[in-house]
C-alpha cells in the first residue's frame, strides 16, 4: 500500500520512534483549539531537523500521502485538523531558538519554538518581539508564521508578517529554499517570505525563521476604560487615533464579555456599564504619564465612564491573565461555542457592534465579543446548549459575514481561514481571485499533498466535508 511504503520511507530517514501509530497519541493529533471535527491521522511523524522534514515530504509526495504540518496546534480553524489517509508532520520537537543577533536586530527560531520562550529570551536582553497572540505560552512560531497571527499588540506593532525577514522551507516534494534575507531592507525577486506567512500550511513547511526584533519599550501602564454604551467605544477609538495616541493595545469586553470576566478580576465595575476597553500603552518612562493623562483624558472626553490605571506589574499581569484566558473561560459558559474573527475598517467598529446585537437579538444568542477593536478586529463569540439552536447559529455567522464584507471588512483578521470559514470564502473573494490562489498552490504542491482541505471551498469539502 502506498502509505505503509511511505510510512517505510520516513521512519527510515528518521530516529527511531518518529513514526507514531498509537492510538493515544493519533487522538491528540486529531484536533486543534478549533471546533472543526477532529479526524485522526494514520500517523504522526515527529520530524527534528530539515533534513528529516525533506525526507519524509519526498516521501509523501512519491506515495501521494497527504501532510498535515503542525508546530503548537493552538489554531483557531482546524488548520491542524489532519484528513483520512494522512500524516500529521510534527514540527514541535524542533523547538530551538538558535540564536539571537544584537548587532542585527534579529533572532533565529525553528518552527516549534514556543513563542513566550522567544519574548522572554529577547527581553531579557532589552529586545523586543511585539507579535503576541494571547496563547503565548504554548503557540509555537511555526504556527504564528503560518496562520500570519496577530494578537493585541498589533494596533501599534503590527502583526507577525511584519517581523518576518526570511525563512527555511520544504516544499511539497522535499526541495529545501531559502527564502527572504538577514538585512533590513531587500527587494531581490518576488516576496514569497510573505507569500509563506499566512498560507496555513499549504504552500511549504517552515523549517526555520529569520525574525525582526526592535528595542524593548522603557515603560508600559495599562488602562482600564469603562463605558456606558458601544457607541462611546466607537468614538473613543476614533478620538485617540484622531489626537494621534498609539496604545499598543485596544482590547474591547462587550457588556456579555465583561459581565462573564469580572468575577475572574475582582473588578469593581461601575453602575452603567456596558463595555470595557483595555488600553495599554508604552514608551519611554520620562513621557509615559504625559501619555496615560492625555490617553485618559481622551476617553473621558469621548464619554467614558470611568479610567482606572494599573500601574503595578502584579495588577497588569491579573489583568492580561484574564483576558488571555478569555477564550476557554467563554469556552465553559454553554456546552457549545464558535468564535469568529471578524475585522472591519476603523470607522466601521459601531456598525459592527451594533449588527452583533442585532444577530444576538434576532436570533437568541448568547454572544459575547471581545477582541483588539482598536484594529477593527473583534472576536465574536456565539454560545449555545442544544443541538435544535445550530441552524440558527449558523444563519447567524453567515449573516455576521455578509455584514462584514458590506462593511468593507475581511473574514480573518489574524486566524485564518482553515476548515472553519473555508465555506465563506466567496463570500468576500471573487472566483477569479479564489482561481488564482488554488493555481499558485498548484504551482507549490502539484499534488495537492500538503494541507489538504483548508483554505479553499471545493477542498474543505471533499476532505472535511465543510460546505
Ligand atoms: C484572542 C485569541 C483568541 O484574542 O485570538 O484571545
Ligand atoms: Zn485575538
Amino acid at each position: 500500500m502506498a502509505l505503509d511504503q511511505a510510512l517505510i520511507a520516513m521512519a527510515r530517514a528518521c530516529p527511531s520512534g518518529a513514526v507514531v501509530r498509537d492510538t493515544d497519541i493519533l487522538e491528540s493529533f486529531s484536533r486543534d483549539e478549533s471546533d472543526a471535527t477532529p479526524q485522526l491521522p494514520a500517523a504522526v511523524v515527529r520530524v527534528s531537523s530539515t533534513q528529516e522534514v525533506s525526507a519524509v515530504l519526498r516521501a509523501a509526495h512519491e506515495h501521494r500521502v497527504p501532510v498535515t504540518p503542525r508546530a503548537g496546534g493552538t489554531g483557531r480553524v482546524g488548520g491542524a485538523v489532519p484528513v483520512p489517509g494522512g500524516i500529521v508532520l510534527a514540527t514541535g520537537g524542533m523547538n530551538r531558538l538558535k540564536g539571537i543577533e544584537e548587532s542585527d536586530l534579529l533572532a533565529v527560531v525553528e518552527p516549534g519554538c514556543i513563542t513566550g520562550h522567544l519574548h522572554e529570551s529577547v527581553e531579557a536582553r532589552g529586545l523586543f518581539y511585539p507579535p503576541d497572540p494571547n496563547s503565548l505560552d504554548a503557540c509555537a512560531l511555526g504556527g504564528n508564521l503560518a496562520a500570519n497571527a496577530g494578537g493585541p499588540r498589533a494596533f501599534k506593532y503590527g502583526v507577525t508578517r511584519e517581523y518576518v525577514l526570511g525563512m527555511e522551507v520544504v516544499l511539497a516534494d522535499g526541495t529545501i529554499l531559502q527564502l527572504g534575507r538577514r538585512t533590513v531592507k531587500g527587494v531581490t525577486g518576488y516576496d514569497l517570505t510573505s507569500l509563506m506567512v499566512g498560507s496555513e500550511g499549504t504552500l511549504g513547511v517552515i523549517t526555520e525563521a529569520t525574525l525582526r526584533l526592535i528595542a524593548k519599550p522603557e515603560a508600559v501602564a495599562t488602562l482600564l476604560v469603562f463605558l456606558p454604551d458601544h457607541d462611546t467605544v466607537a468614538r473613543a477609538i476614533q478620538q485617540s487615533i484622531t489626537k494621534r495616541i498609539v496604545p499598543r493595545c485596544m482590547e474591547l469586553l462587550d457588556s456579555v464579555a465583561l459581565s462573564i470576566v469580572k468575577p475572574q478580576v475582582g473588578l469593581d465595575v461601575p453602575e452603567g456599564s456596558r463595555a470595557m476597553l483595555l488600553v495599554e500603552l508604552d514608551g519611554e518612562a520620562e513621557q509615559l504619564d504625559q501619555i496615560v493623562a492625555t490617553c485618559g483624558n481622551t476617553m473621558i472626553d469621548a464619554g467614558a465612564l470611568e479610567v482606572l490605571v494599573a500601574t503595578s506589574p502584579s495588577e497588569r499581569a491579573q489583568l492580561w491573565r484574564a483576558r488571555r484566558e478569555l477564550s476557554y473561560t467563554l469556552r465553559q459558559q454553554a456546552n457549545h461555542k464558535l468564535s469568529e474573527d471578524v475585522v472591519v475598517p476603523r470607522s466601521q467598529m459601531a456598525a459592527l457592534l451594533s449588527r452583533c446585537r442585532g444577530l444576538a437579538e434576532r436570533h437568541e444568542i448568547v454572544m459575547p465579543t471581545y477582541g483588539h477593536a482598536g484594529d477593527g478586529n473583534l472576536h465574536v463569540n456565539f454560545l449555545w446548549n442544544h443541538e435544535d439552536e445550530r441552524p440558527g447559529v449558523d444563519q447567524a455567522i453567515r449573516s455576521l459575514f455578509e455584514e462584514v464584507v458590506t462593511l468593507r471588512g475581511t473574514l480573518s483578521g489574524e486566524h485564518g481561514i482553515g476548515i472553519m470559514k473555508a465555506p465563506y470564502l466567496p463570500l468576500e473573494q471573487s472566483p477569479a481571485l479564489i482561481g488564482l490562489q488554488e493555481r499558485i498552490k498548484d504551482v507549490f504542491d502539484p499534488r495537492g499533498i500538503l494541507n489538504p482541505g483548508k483554505i479553499f471551498p471545493a477542498s474543505a469539502k471533499r476532505f472535511h466535508g465543510a460546505c
